[in-house]
């Protein structure tokens, strides 16, 4: 296993859409532990494979505390959305240290191939609901502060590119 790098916003491969997986096979399951493992070691929720500059259909998410509860979505397709929607506070490990209001579906279903390539279908609200919204985001190249104003996006981008400039010093 290994921490793989993960991609900081404004990273123009941020925005690239994800491919669908062909195979859940050995390749698969090695990347989808480095991936968990990167998660964990930065105390995030979920993670897209995107995040990683790997551009296929891939999401792993824990949202519990005790963080042993993995979660692996692969190929995920939503096929139910709330009417209700509701405004939540969204933090992303690509846009480190920003937190701000996205609205999204109170709750959703999905249907995904877990780390084996089983067929499930998952029913989410609260928390989970949000983060599998956020996650599937980065999947067709949407980072999360595309939802604020431009605003707002252009401060955050001015931010996170000296906070680059600054680390890579
Ligand atoms: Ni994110």
């Amino acid at each position: 296993m290994a921490i793989l790098p993960i991609l900081c916003y404004p990273d123009p491969k941020l925005l690239k859409v994800a491919k669908p997986v062909a195979a859940v096979d050995a390749r698969l399951q090695a990347l989808i532990a480095d991936m968990l493992e990167t998660m964990y070691e930065a105390k995030g929720i979920g993670l897209a494979a995107t995040q990683v500059d790997v551009h296929e259909r891939i999401i792993v998410i824990d949202i519990s505390e005790e963080r042993d509860q993995p979660l692996v979505l692969i190929n995920p397709e939503l096929t139910w959305r709330s009417e209700a929607t509701h405004l939540n506070e969204e933090g992303c490990l690509s846009v480190p240290g920003i937190y701000d209001d996205v609205v999204r579906h109170d709750a959703v279903h999905v249907q995904a191939l877990d780390a084996k390539g089983q067929s499930y279908r998952l029913e989410a609200d609260g928390l989970l609901a949000v983060c599998i919204q956020h996650e599937m985001d980065h999947l067709l190249g949407k980072v999360f502060v595309e939802y604020l104003s431009p605003l707002k996006r252009n401060r955050i981008k001015t931010k996170m590119q000296k906070l680059q400039r600054e680390e890579s010093r």
